[in-house]
């Protein structure tokens, strides 16, 4: 604020009442005024803004306390004053100036044309010093304050570029805090990158105008000395430009107007730092525009970037001033700290990177064992997305206060990736289990079966020939027929009983009385009496076989199935070890629960209700039950049509296996056709045969 080089006008004004007791010669280098009190004084003042006045005031002693009243409202910088008094001795009595500072003199007596003379001169002068200090004390503070405040800014950015993850977000703040610092109207970001042939170039990447609504388009320049943001790309040199159209002789710079005629816009001031990195790298370039700073000496405006609007040609005359000196150095450490940020955050991403293509790579691997269920991890993590997304449209109902951030969206995903990891530490033979007896244990069954077959053909055969012996001494021709007959059935009922048993192999959908039938047909297999070609009893069905035979619910019996099942807890070991980063924590625990049931008949834990587990494990649910019944794949099912799909959904949610509010989104948004078309193409190419 430079109050110093203001106009001063000095007043000398007498009330009427002081008015018989001074002699004022009229003077050029003040000006004199009478008036009857406050009133008249203060209409005085009034006018002439922008104005310092210097005013002296004869008055009587009793006036004084409602002139001081009226003058002390106004700031120093407007007006400074001092009193000379006159009043009776009695009046004054007992009063001490010491404690009223705007009294120079008080008098019981008139002065004379000198002494007022002298008195107007020394009062002015004190009056000239005391405005002169404020107005240094007032500069101190100004620059103590914008230093402190540049130190806050400096640490606020430092805090705040800390903690941007987002790329688009970083740029974004680096350049509304540096706009912010400088009064800029207009900022851009470039970033130095490589093209195929390994040459740098300039990528314009972020921008923004306080005074006109610009889309941003990114574009890519040539890092050359030949443009002005090039040119501080290469040399490390800040620019600080008083005028873009103006450039010195020498510049091997010039400005490309073309952004100003497009726009109706006047680059005029300009700072340009170079953005290193952590070894001194240009990793960029902030270029800062117009400068709005300090205008008018105006102490009240804060935030000229962004309160300032340049509309009209003459608006670029009026605000627009060179960078101050100082932000050359202060804008090159936000720079810095810009830098360091935006490197961070590339490395944060690589890594990311990095570590979704080995978790997809590694869930690939997985799924790879058996093809059945190729692709399902992918599609789960889809629609595990898909639904966390529509959950944040929703605003009402149980779902509508529900909220999913980019991190809560990324930590489901991965949950979803990795939901089905266990799987890794089953025996294949297991999951590949399409009947419910092993193809090597029907193998060996049926030759059983095949034996018992010729087992009984060859004890026909020996009745036949006993028989026939007998037949040689007495003549019995109905016991042969008879016996041919027997020999026929018995070895009919052995291939029906093949049949059978390679009809109970098939995984049971509905639970009929197998165990019955079962037990039925050992009983009587167990009548024939086969013997090995040792002669020992032979066991044609083995007890393993009855124990699979007579599962009564797919093709899985309690302790394959128990196998299965523990899928869940070896995922969440294993993915427990990974040390995730804090924004992470929950994978292990989502991905654990997403067998669970709301009717507690799930696993591991049989966890009832909704408030055991969390909304991520019952998005999952739906997303792994939904995928389970399109897959085409799966050993013991075809695939189902759309509409059967959805009433199998809407029945588990009804049963209170599912949450009912995500089957009714996940049906209502229909997030299964925008899964199925837009985020499976990826594993139809390679996954899924
Ligand atoms: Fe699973
Ligand atoms: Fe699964």
């Amino acid at each position: 604020m430079d109050v110093l080089n203001r106009n001063i006008e000095r007043l000398v004004y007498i009330t009427d009442r002081a008015a018989g007791f001074v002699q004022v010669p009229p003077e050029d280098q003040y000006r004199l005024e009478r008036g009857q009190g406050p009133g008249e004084l203060e209409r005085l003042l009034g006018a002439g803004n922008g104005v310092a006045r210097h005013t002296v005031i004869f008055a009587g002693f009793d006036e004084y306390g409602q002139l001081d009243d009226m003058l002390s409202r106004y700031p120093f910088v407007d007006l400074s004053y001092r009193f000379i008094l006159f009043g009776t001795e009695k009046e004054i009595e007992g009063f001490d100036i010491a404690h009223y500072h705007s009294i120079a003199g008080v008098r019981t007596s008139p002065l004379s044309a000198a002494e007022c003379r002298i008195t107007l001169r020394t009062t002015m002068l004190s009056i000239e010093e005391l405005y002169t200090s404020k107005v240094m004390q007032q500069q101190y503070l100004n620059a103590l304050n914008d230093t402190r405040k540049d130190q806050v800014d400096l640490i606020d950015i430092g805090r705040a570029l800390s903690t941007e993850k987002d790329q688009n977000n970083l740029l974004r703040m680096i350049l509304k805090l540096s706009k912010r610092i400088t009064g800029a109207d207009a900022g851009s970001i470039y970033l130095v990158e490589e093209d195929e042939a390994g040459n740098k170039r300039l990528r314009f990447k972020y921008s923004h105008t306080f005074s006109r609504t610009i889309p941003l388009e990114e574009f890519v320049m040539v890092m050359d000395k030949k443009s002005i943001a090039g040119y501080v790309a290469v040399t490390g040199e800040v620019l600080n430009i008083p005028n873009a159209y103006d450039l010195p002789d020498a510049a091997p710079y010039s400005y490309n107007s073309s952004f100003d005629k497009k726009n109706n816009y006047i680059c005029r001031s300009m700072l340009v730092v170079p953005m290193r990195n952590h070894v001194d790298e240009i990793i960029g370039v902030i270029q800062l525009i117009n400068s709005k700073e300090n205008i008018d000496n105006r102490p009240d405006m804060e935030d000229e970037a962004f309160s300032i609007r340049l509309e009209r040609p003459e608006d670029f005359d009026k605000y627009v001033v060179t960078f101050n000196e100082k932000y050359n150095s202060l804008l090159e450490a936000v720079a810095g700290q810009a830098a360091i940020a935006i490197e961070n955050n590339r490395m944060i991403e690589q890594i990311q990177n990095q570590f979704e293509e080995f978790v997809k790579a590694s869930v690939t691997a997985i799924e790879s064992r058996d093809p059945a269920t190729s692709g399902h991890s992918f599609r789960v993590a889809a629609i595990c997305k898909e639904m966390a997304r529509a959950i944040n449209e929703s605003k009402a109902g149980e779902l509508g206060p529900v909220t999913f951030s980019e991190n809560d969206i990324r930590e489901l995903e991965y949950a979803a990736l990795l939901h089905d990891f266990g799987k890794v530490y089953i025996d294949l033979a297991v999951f590949k289990k399409a009947k419910k007896l092993y193809p090597k244990d029907l193998e060996n069954l049926i030759l059983r079966l095949d034996y018992l077959y010729r087992f009984l053909e060859l004890q026909y055969s020996m009745r036949e020939t006993e028989l026939l012996h007998r037949l040689a001494k007495e003549d019995a021709p109905d016991a042969v027929e008879g016996l041919l007959e027997e020999r026929h059935e018995s070895l009919s009922r052995i291939r029906e009983i093949r049949d059978s048993i390679v009809a109970l192999n098939e995984p049971s959908v509905v639970a009929e009385n197998i165990e019955e039938k079962l037990n039925n047909l050992c009983s009587e297999i167990g009548q024939i009496g086969c013997v090995s070609v040792d002669g020992d009893h032979m066991e044609v069905i083995s007890d393993n076989d009855r124990e699979n035979l007579k599962i009564k619910r797919g093709s899985l019996n309690e302790t394959e199935r128990k196998e299965i099942e523990s899928h869940v807890v070896h995922t969440y070991t294993f993915v427990s070890k990974i040390p995730w980063p804090p924004e992470y924590r929950r994978i292990p625990e989502i991905a654990l629960r997403h067998h669970e049931k709301l009717d507690g008949t799930g696993y591991p834990d049989g966890i009832k209700g909704k408030d055991g587990m969390l909304i991520q494990s019952r998005i999952m649910a739906v997303a792994d039950i939904y995928d389970a019944l399109v897959a085409s794949d799966r050993p013991y099912k075809k695939a189902m049509p759309m509409e059967k799909v959805i009433t199998i959904l809407k029945e588990e949610a009804n049963r209170n296996i599912l949450d009912k509010d995500l089957v009714d989104l996940f049906i209502e948004k229909r997030i299964y056709e925008k899964v199925s078309k837009d985020s499976f193409k990826d594993i139809q190419n390679g996954g899924r045969n």
